[in-house]
């Protein structure tokens, strides 16, 4: 496995490299089973894989995590090397995101509900960095997880409206054996908070079970679920159209998406679930 630490180390692995189908994985580090299995699934669809690892500092806001975001480079490369990735691209911000960098990628609309109304510009930094690692990268595919729902559509936005050579391929994520949904920021948990945090995922399947079709009786049990939950700290529950992210109202009868963020104690968790097509039968 080569690791590249810099954007012209990468450039030079990828010119050596050009012919073959390569796969980007684009994470933040702190790697957990649930970019395991994306990193394998990379590993079974593509020749080459390519795992990014950078705690971007444009997606944060000026109170948030960036200073606490769980770092250690030496155990994810340890981690990443039994899965056969080829190389590891993990820059240094300086020379990243040089402080006279004048340029944003912004995808309208999209980034201004859910995660972009509460965290302002996180959406311009995501995709700013993306379209940086895919110039440099030049992935043939890359991988992105259905846990950051919103962050998909917004990267599948760009992708369509830049028309980037890049084929975004959407990957379930990985849920703990009690339902919490796998993310870098549970480390951050104590013990009671990871337990008061199943609240989440309780909160979404029990939105799943009870789907009628009624997008607003549905955010009122789930604002309802999240309210009951010692705690926890409702940020937003949402029941949206999954391509637009348009929040629904009465009947629908196409699929939906639920989308909460809480806060639990000082760490901030996202989850979402599909609401499945309701048959018109059912739809009274
Ligand atoms: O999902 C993440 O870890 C980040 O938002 C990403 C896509 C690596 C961009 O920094």
């Amino acid at each position: 496995m080569d690791l590249a630490r810099s954007v012209n180390e990468m450039r030079q692995w990828r010119r050596v490299a050009r012919r073959s189908p390569l796969a980007l994985f684009p994470t933040m580090g702190a790697l957990h089973e649930g970019h395991f299995s994306l990193a394998r699934q990379a590993r079974e669809d593509s020749e080459l894989v390519a795992v990014s690892i950078f705690v971007n500092p444009l997606q944060f806001g000026p109170a948030e995590d960036l200073a606490s975001y769980p770092r250690d480079l030496d155990r994810d490369l340890e981690l990443l090397e039994p899965l056969g990735v080829d190389v590891v691209f993990a820059p240094q911000p300086a020379d990243f995101t040089p402080p006279q960098r004048r340029t944003t990628v912004h995808v309208a609309g999209l980034t201004d509900r859910l995660e972009g109304a509460s965290r302002p510009g996180h959406f311009d930094g995501v995709t700013t960095i993306v379209t940086k690692l895919f110039s440099i990268v030049q992935p043939d595919t890359a991988y992105f997880s259905r846990k950051d729902f919103q962050q998909l559509v917004v990267v599948q936005a760009m992708v369509r409206d830049l028309d980037l050579p890049v084929r975004i391929v959407e990957c379930d994520f990985v849920r703990d054996h009690d339902g919490l949904a796998l993310s870098s920021r549970n480390a951050n948990l104590s013990t009671q908070e990871r337990r008061r945090a199943l609240a989440l995922s309780a909160a979404l399947s029990a939105a799943v079970t009870s789907w009628d079709g009624d997008a607003d009786v549905a955010r009122a049990r789930l604002v309802e679920a999240l309210a009951a939950g010692p705690g926890v700290e409702l940020d937003y529950a949402e029941i949206a159209d999954p391509d637009t992210l348009e929040p629904l109202h009465g009947i629908h009868r196409g699929p939906a998406q639920a989308l909460i963020a809480a806060w639990v104690g000082s760490t901030r968790l996202i989850d979402n679930a599909r609401l499945p097509a309701v048959a018109s039968a059912t739809v009274t």
